[in-house]
């Protein structure tokens, strides 16, 4: 059985008030037990969530880092860092630094490695655009994006990821996949994972994203093969990701 694991993508959003208001909302055990919860804010905000989610389940990570270790590269976070800071996971690969920023899968796969060497969870993100949809090259793009990194990486550490599909045209526009449209993609990733390993396809846990809220949360956790979701605009406010992370549960 893979537990369920809701992410909240803070992206470039949130302030330390935000911080301290989950912190407050989540002290009481209104979190359900049988799921994992975990929040990705800005860096500036990690140590902060840390202590105001010390005493919750709650996991914090960040949501992106340097593919380099240390050195002259201003402005950039290291993995250690992260990790130094409290965070024990962090995106890769999202679909915003992807085409804002060049990460191509050659950046994506040097920055999964430099989160697994210094024992972060990398949620390695993947997803096709709209475009890329309607040309029916959504299997081809994303088992791509996954294959770039599980390719070049060995058994244990493939174990050690967690998998996010966010189709791009349904991040930030309101625009769900469909329970189905999900699920054909999420089975097809299981499927990719299986030409590696049956048991790490069976045991990967796999988050659907792109305009998940509270009243879509259900149906689209009921599929079979979507074991969690990554929330963005909805993970900034305590009422509707607490519904969404009850709704996993
Ligand atoms: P929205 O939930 O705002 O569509 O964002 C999804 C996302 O990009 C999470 O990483």
């Amino acid at each position: 059985m893979r537990m369920p694991l809701i992410a909240g993508n803070w992206k470039m959003n949130g302030s330390l008030a935000l911080v301290e208001a989950f912190g407050r909302a989540f002290a009481d055990g209104a979190l359900p037990v049988n799921v994992e919860v975990a929040l990705m804010v800005p860096f500036p905000f990690l140590e902060a969530a840390g202590r105001a989610l010390g005493e919750t389940s709650v996991t914090v990570g960040a949501q992106t880092l340097s593919d380099r270790p240390s050195g002259a590269f201003t402005g950039e976070v290291s993995a250690a860092m992260l990790r130094e800071c409290g965070a024990r996971l962090v995106l890769v690969g999202h679909s915003e630094r992807r085409t804002l920023f060049g990460e191509d899968d050659a950046a994506v796969l040097a920055r999964v490695k430099a989160a697994l060497a210094e024992r972060l969870t990398p949620v390695l993100c993947v997803g096709e655009t709209l475009e890329e949809r309607e040309a029916e090259r959504t299997e081809a793009v994303v088992l791509g994006q996954v294959e770039a990194v599980f390719d070049a990486l060995d058994e244990s550490e493939r174990a050690r990821l967690e998998v996010a599909y966010e189709p791009v045209w349904a991040i930030g526009t309101g625009r769900t996949a469909s329970p189905e449209q999900a699920q054909v993609v999420h089975a097809a990733i299981r499927g990719c994972l299986a030409r590696y390993d049956q048991a790490l396809a069976g045991g990967m846990r796999l988050l659907y994203g792109g305009s998940m809220k509270a009243d879509n949360a259900a149906e689209l956790l009921a599929q079979p093969d979507i074991d969690g979701g990554l929330v963005g605009g909805a993970s900034l406010k305590v009422d509707d990701f607490l519904a969404i992370c009850q709704s996993a549960g």
